[in-house]
């Protein structure tokens, strides 16, 4: 399995605490199966984790990883909140953040808590136009989608993917996150499962995600999902070999 979205990387946001937490949780994902994470610290206005550091940091666990015999890749990626048009399209021709691979295709692309941002359609026009698929992380757990699918039904019919989170199929997020995201599943949404992970106990759980899928939907459905995902990391390491690009 491949984890698209996980706040791993340690000290840089509210993910990981330490180098030795980060270790853990590698642990518990390639005990679950995954093989490869991409590492995916914030880029908003809290958390504005530069490329430089995430290099940097994805340099260091995937080190540490080698070094206490836990075969799993991590490279570079970003959970990119959109706040401002002008400000994202800035920040993309200035080359500041990971896209979740080496190719430029795939991209986290998180709407802001506040409220749905109104220029989403047009970004993600501009994203597509470019060759990138806006992947839209958590939908479930925001309260404007929860009351108007219809805004996300709208990016999704623009070219956005969704990215549903393990915990919320679980329940653990909220009784409405998880109603929305069975509802998604049911009407073939989900384009990609991600955990969210931010620590040991808010923690990888990519496995009990697709189980749930399964339950709900059938294992086409999962086979799907990660045919999907291959889209985005090949399962043989093709992509991201050299996984930091900064
Ligand atoms: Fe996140």
């Amino acid at each position: 399995m491949i984890d698209i979205h996980c706040h791993i990387l340690d000290g840089v946001d509210d993910g990981a605490s330490d180098l030795r937490e980060s270790i853990a949780m590698a642990k518990v994902a390639h005990e679950d199966g995954v093989r490869h994470i991409v590492a995916t610290p914030h880029f908003n206005t809290v958390y504005h984790v530069p490329k430089s550091i995430t290099y940097h940091k994805v340099r260091q666990l995937q080190d540490a990883l080698q070094e206490a015999g836990i075969p799993l890749t991590v490279s570079c990626g970003h959970e990119v909140t959109l706040k401002d048009a002008e400000q994202f399209y800035k920040q993309t021709e200035n080359n500041e953040y990971f896209h979740l691979n080496e190719e430029k295709t795939f991209l986290l692309l998180e709407q802001p808590w506040a409220g749905y941002m109104p220029d989403s359609l047009e970004v993600i026009d501009y994203l597509i136009a470019n060759g990138v698929t806006p992947i839209i992380p958590h939908p479930e757990r925001h309260v404007f989608f929860r009351e108007e699918p219809k805004l996300l039904t709208g990016l999704i019919e623009r070219g956005a993917w969704t990215q549903v989170s393990a915990d919320s199929l679980a329940g653990r997020n909220n009784e409405d996150a998880r109603r929305l995201a069975l509802w998604l599943l049911e009407n073939d949404l989900v384009h990609t499962l991600g955990s969210d992970a931010h620590n040991i106990r808010r923690k990888p759980n990519l496995g009990e995600g697709y189980q749930i899928i399964v339950e709900h939907a059938g294992e086409a459905r999962q086979h799907e999902i990660i045919q999907r995902m291959a889209l985005i990391i090949p399962e043989d390491g093709s992509s991201n070999k050299n996984p930091v690009t900064a």
